[in-house]
């Protein structure tokens, strides 16, 4: 398939450069110029420096910690580009943060989720593009279309050479199921379920295994590792239930805040993989496979700019 790659523009805020060059090398572009800066009372200054008129902008810009942040230079960045003439703007948004928050789980709480989809409609972004984000029932928050992607099948293949002949998958929640489904599906493997509660942001507790994991090994997956407390509490319920202590993890966010480093050390994980959705500190005190999203956003690009289908890409029901 010939790519006309002319006429659109890359930029990227401060969350993940390194994953926004991937995405360029890829691409063999360029990242656009733009000064991010911060005036001395702490407000954003933003300043794209090169002329975007006419053009399609693509901003990459995850929102991972320090989220408010992160989401503050998306739309600045995008207003900015918005004002400046740019054509069509496309964030892509590999971690989307405040997506947990989708509805309200006690009484006068906001709707974390709606009000960030708000803003960035009224920043001018006129597409998302999204990886494995907690839930597809997302897509009716956002009033801008939603193009959400999976890495399930490149973190698939990342695990296979990990996988035994009596590996399970493991949901180590309800909320995964779909996700664990997925995982199963391309690898060939039953599901077991771990039944859990939050108690609080760092804290859970799993009461039981749906399923019979006794003697076998198991390969835990999720969409995100916040604090590591639904992993941890997974693990314990397992092996409690009788599993191997032949213990895969795979996510595709590995956000590992608060006291995941500690959790993380202390667990009997043979094998960790996470993507390179967020950017994390390079020396973390416990082996992990970071497995690049470059290729995936760079195919994405290519088929939204040139109006090719994503259907093979992006995730229903
Ligand atoms: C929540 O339901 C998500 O799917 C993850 O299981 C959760 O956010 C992970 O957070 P933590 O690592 O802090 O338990």
């Amino acid at each position: 398939m010939s790519i006309k790659m002319t006429n659109f523009i890359i930029f990227t805020g401060s969350a993940n450069p390194s994953l926004a060059e991937a995405v360029t090398k890829q691409l063999d572009v360029r990242l656009g110029n733009r000064i991010l800066q911060r005036f001395p009372d702490g407000e954003l200054h933003i300043e794209i420096e090169e002329s975007v008129r006419g053009q399609d902008v693509y901003l990459i810009q995850p929102i991972s910690p320090p989220v408010d942040e992160h989401l503050m230079e998306l739309l600045l960045l995008a207003d900015a580009c918005r004002r400046a003439g740019a054509t069509q703007l496309t964030a892509i948004v590999p971690y989307l943060g405040y997506a947990r928050q989708d509805r309200r789980a006690r009484g006068r709480e906001p709707v974390s989720a709606r009000l960030v989809a708000d803003l960035i409609k009224t920043s001018g972004i006129q597409r998302l593009v999204a990886v494995d984000l907690h839930t597809t029932a997302l897509e009716g928050i956002f009033t801008v279309p939603l193009e959400h992607l999976s890495a399930v099948s490149i973190l698939s293949e990342a695990v296979r050479p990990w996988i035994e002949d009596n590996t399970l998958v493991v949901s180590p929640d309800l909320g995964a199921i779909k996700l664990a489904e997925r995982y199963a599906r391309l690898l060939q493997l039953p599901v077991a379920i771990a039944y859990k509660t939050r108690i609080s942001g760092e804290e859970v507790h799993t009461k039981g295994i749906i399923g019979d994991v006794h003697d076998r090994a198991v390969l835990i997956v999720d969409d995100m590792i916040s604090t590591g407390g639904t992993v941890k509490a997974a693990i314990e319920a397992l092996l409690e239930a009788g599993c191997l202590p032949n213990i895969l993890v795979v996510a595709t966010h590995g956000l590992f805040v608060g006291t995941a480093v500690e959790r993380f050390r202390a667990l009997p994980i043979r094998r960790l993989i996470v993507t390179n959705s967020v950017d994390r500190p390079g020396n973390l005190p416990f082996p992990i496979q970071e497995i690049s999203l470059g290729p995936l956003l760079a195919e994405v690009i290519k088929r939204l700019h040139n109006n090719h289908s994503l259907k093979d890409l992006i995730i229903h029901g």
